[in-house]
């Protein structure tokens, strides 16, 4: 796999790729306004970030959209009317007492109390539960909330996740969209060691009081809802604080690509075949296509010919650019994999229908050309952004999803995960080591249905099987009401996304099953609390 010429070079600029610049690392919840259509019907979110050909593989970004479908650091979206986006004092450090514990940062929030039936009716409240980037990109593409709002009279809320957005300790310098808020909190030896997801879910728990304390919404039911990461703070926050609570929408959230729970071969085993599936010529093009591009950049001039080729908007500094970009474009093809435009077949058209070409990297160039049409030059430059550093700190310090490759069955070489060059990777970045079972340790994962089977309830887990992810994701039911959600050709996040007339039945049918479970809590919700009240 590696041309020795440039080994040396490709191994750094890997690094810096990845961290830098993957998809998953980007930032998917800011997006210019114009794109929020397109967007939609891309949608979601997760965290791809997987690097296979440099050093260590890279965990893919989590995030309900495909990051890479934006601009990178996109103007923040602008609210759309109806939503009144408010601020908290909230409290930095939750676990603590120190001095340092009682300082506050301002936590963003936005509320819609258009359809909301009111704190004398109990009506309830929808709560998204911000994840890895700022929340305002999210009011728009998430449909679920606002969809479904009317039928329940629900208040629908959505909370941003600290240091995203306009919830950073350190302000939001520069807008909402800005890094360098970002860029200095991760810097920040005090401050970084609020970065994390216990501090966020006491962040929600607190906010969510608050605002049940203002309206004077006592009994008003809650349903926390979350995409990827952040449909494991939704379940995670059910599980952590069922007294605020009632119940929780985990959508396409792995929760078990943690520790040795899946196989590491899990999330690109899905990649490979989904393109199978697409097209058996479009899979063996593609896995034929690494060694060739290996082929090619070993020749005189190869680099040039390869940027050439592949119409790069700079010339490729080494075949690992190159390989890196091909890595993510299929990763996020197939996890955002949606109709009805179905990227991953969008790439099969282009491979397939290069009938004329001859030489493999051309059609591989096709299928690029397909998914991404009409553009001048194709840029392997990865930039960064909020998401791309945050959720950078937050894999290396306690969000380790170990993702690799080592079948060779898989449409991509080989790249077994690497536990020691993660974390030499993130000492070197931070200066830390990361806690990767930290995570079990605090939220569980082993013999889940064992332990949730006794333990815990309401908590829908949904899935669509075609998202690489979902090889993480909880799939079958784990009692009467922990229940699995699933689809054979879902995506990412697909049923909490705005829904579409083009919406296949399958799609529909999901989405209404997850609202007839939900019915069914509150039902029984109200009927105990007039049983209790009276
Ligand atoms: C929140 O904090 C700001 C700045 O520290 C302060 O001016 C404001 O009064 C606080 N608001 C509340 C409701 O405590
Ligand atoms: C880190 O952030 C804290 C809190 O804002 C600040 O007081 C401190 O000076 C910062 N440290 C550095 C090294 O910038
Ligand atoms: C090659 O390296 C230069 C300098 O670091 C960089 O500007 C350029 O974007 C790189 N080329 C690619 C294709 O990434
Ligand atoms: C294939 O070749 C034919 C004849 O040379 C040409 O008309 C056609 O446009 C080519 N197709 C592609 C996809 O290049
Ligand atoms: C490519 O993307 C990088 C990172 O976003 C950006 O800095 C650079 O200007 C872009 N290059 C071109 C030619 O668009
Ligand atoms: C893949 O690996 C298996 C087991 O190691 C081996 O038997 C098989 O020949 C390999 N297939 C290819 C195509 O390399
Ligand atoms: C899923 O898609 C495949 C082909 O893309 C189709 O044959 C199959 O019927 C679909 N399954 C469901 C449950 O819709």
């Amino acid at each position: 796999m590696d041309s020795e010429n440039n080994n040396n070079n490709s191994t750094k600029s890997y690094i810096n790729t990845t961290i830098a610049s993957k998809k998953f690392y980007t930032s998917q919840f800011s997006f210019t306004p114009l794109r929020f259509n397109t967007m939609r019907l891309l949608m979601i979110v997760v965290i791809l970030t997987t690097a296979i050909f440099g050093t260590a593989k890279w965990t893919p970004r989590l995030s309900p959209i495909d990051p890479s479908l934006k601009g990178e650091n996109a103007a923040s979206a602008t609210v759309p009317s109806g939503f009144e986006t408010f601020f908290y004092n909230q409290t930095l450090d939750h676990f603590n007492y120190k001095p340092e514990s009682y300082a506050t940062f301002q936590q963003r929030y936005i509320i819609n109390s258009k359809w909301w039936g009111g704190a004398s009716n109990n009506a309830p409240i929808f709560a998204y539960l911000g994840a890895e980037g700022p929340i305002d990109g999210d009011v728009t593409i998430l449909g679920f909330l606002t969809e479904n709002a009317p039928r329940f009279k629900a208040l629908v809320v959505y909370l941003e996740h600290r240091f995203y957005g306009e919830s950073n300790p350190l302000g939001s310098k520069g807008g909402p969209d800005s890094v360098d808020a970002m860029e200095e909190s991760v810097k920040n030896e005090t401050i970084r060691g609020y970065f994390n997801s216990a501090q966020a879910l006491a962040d929600y728990a607190e906010l969510l009081l608050h605002i049940k304390h203002k309206l004077h919404a006592h009994n008003s039911p809650i349903i926390v809802i979350g995409g990827s990461y952040g449909g494991m703070l939704a379940s995670w926050f059910r599980l952590k604080y069922p007294h605020i609570a009632l119940g929780a929408l985990a959508s396409s959230a792995p929760i078990l690509y943690f520790d040795d729970i899946t196989p590491q071969d899990g999330y690109y085993s899905i990649v490979t075949k989904d393109f199978e599936q697409a097209s058996e010529n479009c899979y063996s093009t593609i896995k034929q296509s690494w060694d060739e591009i290996d082929r090619v950049a070993s020749m005189p001039n190869g680099l040039l010919t390869l940027s050439q080729k592949f119409k790069t908007c700079s010339p490729l500094n080494n075949s690992y650019e190159l390989k890196d970009y091909l890595d993510s474009m299929y990763a996020s093809a197939a996890q955002y994999n949606a109709p009805p435009s179905y990227p991953t077949a969008r790439i099969c058209q282009g491979i397939d229908g290069a009938t004329n070409a001859t030489d493999v990297l051309d059609r591989v160039f096709a299928g690029l050309a397909a998914y991404r049409p009409g553009r001048a030059c194709y840029n392997m430059t990865s930039g960064v952004s909020q998401t791309s550093i945050g959720w950078q700190w937050q894999v290396c310090s306690e969000m380790s999803i170990p993702i690799g490759i080592t079948s060779n069955v898989s449409m991509f070489p080989s790249s077994p995960y690497d536990a020691n060059e993660y974390v030499d990777d993130c000492v070197k970045r931070f200066g830390v080591m990361p806690r990767p079972h930290w995570a079990t340790t605090y939220y569980g994962g082993q013999d889940i249905r064992m332990i949730l089977s006794r333990f815990g309830s309401n908590i829908i887990f949904s899935n669509g099987l075609r998202d690489p992810y979902s090889s993480g994701g909880v799939l079958e039911d784990i009692s009467h009401n922990i229940l699995a959600v699933k689809t054979t050709n879902g995506s990412h996040c697909l049923d909490i996304l705005s829904s579409l007339e083009s919406d296949p039945e399958w799609l529909v049918k999901q989405r209404k099953d997850e609202v007839k479970i939900i019915n069914g809590w509150f039902r029984k919700y109200y009927r105990n609390l007039h049983f209790l009240k009276h």
